[in-house]
């Protein structure tokens, strides 16, 4: 089952952290495949979309980035089988942007960066990104000594001997040449070579490449040069590493020296200003893409001044002076199939469609969400029409793209095409696991009917049981070690849990001298797992108020929600009490909810809707027979006002007496807020070395800023 991923403003902390791990393994599996072994297996726009979620969640929880974080590397470790060879600068990245917005960003941010006024004019250098591999070649007087791969950007692979081969690669430069010139560039191959090669590659009974970028990759990449002598590669000159003098002092002189010396240079490049100007661009390159004959993916800009360029400097893995500026992600046509509902955790009926196979940015895609019943019907969430108007139907001939979402899109109908029999989707008004009335609530601030049909049979409906009772197990709810969301799926689909409370009660059941179905005898499992399985559900029949709270699953009660929950009633009870006092209730009847720092109407309404319901109070009698919440100490309850009661604090730089969480931990329970970000709200900043723009930010602001040991003070700790 697709399942969308959550929003990175969603993710709590546990999440995002989870994430980021897995993220910085998906992505250097993914750099491996592409840098190393030149067989990638996700698109670029896929590819890319991973990159910028790894940033954002590192952007929102910047104290969570990790050592192998993503955004300090570059492509892959090279492999085993060239001589490796340290590149005396490194070979960075480029940021990317994807629309105009993010060009503007780019160019604000360089304004700001060099204090310009807000309208100042920067010149940049605009040109194609070409879609190939870079690397870098080294001349001293003049003559080609070394070329070398990017590699991790750090370290590369020495491909002097491959790289001699190319033609356009000159082997002595012409006209007055700094002693030492590293120039860098991309390797590529043209469509019609590409094409050739891969006739041969054929007619050789070889596999065919997928595209040019990779079959440039494996031809310069060939221990036996003669076999890259063999392929026609090609060379664009468009920055340097080490250089002994620099041949001008803008980006676009430099660029033209080299092309004096007798460097293949893109004739496309141009000095423009302005981001209309950089957008025209843009729109011209790629109105031209097709006929270029060779594959870009997007044009780079880069600060035209070189002076700025060095005032500007690098930021992790790219320099601030330049972005690329992706095109829009590759779109396929195919037919829709069928239309199926996906029924998650709060009963969100998710339509999703079945696609014919298609192969979009070099990924065969079958599914693509089509979110909601408005999104089939033509209508966007702000209830104006889009793709015009036209609706979605079973047999229509669509067009999919993927882009940075990592769920495929369906974008557009192709009307022509559509079956004269197609008739328009008729969105289930009943949940199609349980039978259950599925509806659109009315949001009663905007009066606007959501977009979102729900199944409203809560525990009765196995899908949302499954979706709930994995959430139950998770690892800021119970989590239990050994069952996971696969054990969960496969005890829900044999009928031996169906509601939490029944995760308790399996030992007991499981021993009953009739039972056919012992767990030992499950395949994964043996007497060991078994034991320890009961072992560790056990150690759970206590589990802290925040954590029994969140389980629940009630809708937009999120961990921090929970936490604030516990802390203000302090036991189960209490909260219970309250919020079966709410029932479907209005206005002054949320208050004893609305109370509760951080709960608002809507988090206070989703409680009463949850505790009205049958199921949910039968499902709560039964765990509270099997499981104990701790009471929780109530902060302040005894009327006292905490002591950081009311401030605001970002914590930002290293902290040597404890971790950034922990420290986060230690002024929420004196009664502060924190926060990742400094913004007007903030009223203390704990700074500790390494500090940079949270520090600038709250200094113009006029934030008191102290240093770990004056905040270890302020806690009580120092
Ligand atoms: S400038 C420090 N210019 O795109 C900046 N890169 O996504 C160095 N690329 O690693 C790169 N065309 O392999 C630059 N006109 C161009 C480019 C270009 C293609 C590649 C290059 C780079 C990657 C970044």
């Amino acid at each position: 089952m697709a399942k969308e991923a959550t929003p990175v403003a969603a993710l709590s902390r546990e999440q995002a952290a989870e994430e980021l791990a897995r993220l910085a393994g998906e992505i250097a599996g993914h750099d491996a495949r592409y840098h190393r072994d030149d067989a990638p297996i996700i698109s670029d726009a896929d590819y890319d979309a991973l990159r910028r979620r790894n940033a954002e969640i590192e952007a929102r929880f910047p104290d969570l980035k990790r050592p192998d974080s993503p955004s300090e590397r570059v492509g892959a470790a090279p492999g085993e089988k060239f001589a490796k060879v340290r590149h005396a600068v490194p070979m960075l990245s480029l940021d990317n942007a994807f629309d105009g917005d993010d060009v503007a960003d780019f160019l604000n941010r360089v304004r700001r960066f060099l204090k310009l006024e807000a309208d100042a004019p920067v010149p940049v250098f605009a040109e194609p990104k070409i879609d190939g591999l870079s690397a870098s070649l080294r001349y001293e007087r003049g003559r080609f000594v070394q070329g070398a791969t990017r590699g991790d950007g750090f370290e590369g692979e020495d491909v002097t001997r491959n790289l001699r081969t190319v033609d356009d690669i000159p082997e002595q430069l012409q006209g007055r040449v700094p002693d030492i010139f590293e120039v860098r560039g991309e390797v590529y191959m043209s469509h019609a070579d590409f094409a050739a090669l891969n006739e041969r590659q054929v007619a050789a009974d070889k596999p065919p490449f997928a595209n040019p970028r990779n079959a440039a990759a494996g031809s310069l990449r060939q221990l036996d040069a003669t076999i890259t002598a063999s392929r026609p590669l090609k060379f664009f000159a468009y920055a340097w590493g080490e250089a002994s003098e620099r041949p001008a002092d803008t980006q676009s002189g430099a660029v033209a020296a080299m092309a004096a010396w007798g460097l293949p240079v893109n004739p496309l490049a141009r000095r423009v200003e302005g981001v209309e100007a950089m957008l025209a661009f843009h729109a011209d390159i790629e109105a031209r893409r097709a006929e270029l004959g060779y594959d870009i993916d997007g044009v780079v800009y880069k600060v035209d001044d070189l002076a700025r360029q060095d005032a500007l400097g690098f930021v992790s893995r790219s320099p601030r002076w330049a972005i690329a500026h992706k095109f829009a992600a590759e779109q396929a046509t195919t037919v829709i199939e069928g239309i199926e509902i996906q029924v998650g955790r709060t009963g969100a009926l998710t339509p999703v469609a079945r696609l014919t196979p298609v192969t979009v940015g070099g990924v065969v895609v079958s599914n693509a969400t089509l979110h909601n019943a408005d999104y089939i019907a033509g209508i966007g969430n702000d209830g104006q029409p889009i793709r015009e108007g036209r609706d979605i139907r079973v047999g229509d001939t669509v067009i999919v793209q993927r882009a940075g979402d990592v769920i495929p899109q369906v974008v557009d109908v192709v009307l022509d095409k559509r079956p004269a029999d197609a008739q328009p989707y008729a969105f289930p008004t009943v949940c199609p696991v349980c039978g259950s009335h599925a509806v659109r609530e009315v949001n009663e601030k905007t009066g606007k009917v959501d977009s979102v049909s729900r199944c409203t049979g809560g525990l009765i409906c196995a899908a949302q049981a499954v979706e709930r009772l994995k959430h139950f197990v998770s690892r800021m709810a119970f989590d239990i070690e050994g069952l996971g969301e696969k054990q969960i799926a496969a005890f829900h689909a044999d009928g031996l849990i169906a509601q939490p409370a029944d995760i308790f009660t399996l030992e007991l059941r499981d021993a009953e001298p009739d039972n056919l179905k012992r767990l030992k005898n499950r395949e994964g499992f043996g007497e060991t797992s078994v034991a320890n399985l009961f072992a560790a559900i056990d150690e759970r029949r206590t589990i802290d108020l925040d954590r029994f709270t969140y389980a629940l699953g009630i809708r937009h009660v999120g961990e921090t929600t929970a936490r604030d929950i516990a802390r203000h009633f302090g036991s189960f009870g209490a909260f219970r009490e309250a919020a079966e006092s709410v029932g479907g209730g209005e206005g002054a009847e949320l208050d004893v909810l609305t109370d509760v720092d951080g709960v608002g109407p809507i988090v206070a309404r989703a409680i009463g809707e949850f505790f009205a319901e049958e199921h949910n109070r039968g499902a709560i009698d039964a765990l509270l027979t099997q499981v104990t919440p701790n009471e929780m100490e109530r902060p302040g309850a005894d009327g006292g006002e905490l002591p950081l009661a009311g401030q605001t604090i970002v914590f930002t730089g290293a902290l040597e007496e404890m971790s950034r969480p922990d420290a986060e931990a230690l002024a929420q329970s004196l009664g502060a807020k924190t926060a990742g970000s400094v913004s007007k709200k903030t009223t203390l900043v704990v700074a500790g070395p390494g500090a940079g723009s949270k520090l600038k930010k709250a200094s113009e602001l006029g934030i008191e800023v102290i240093d770990e040991a004056a905040w270890l003070e302020r806690a009580g700790k120092g």
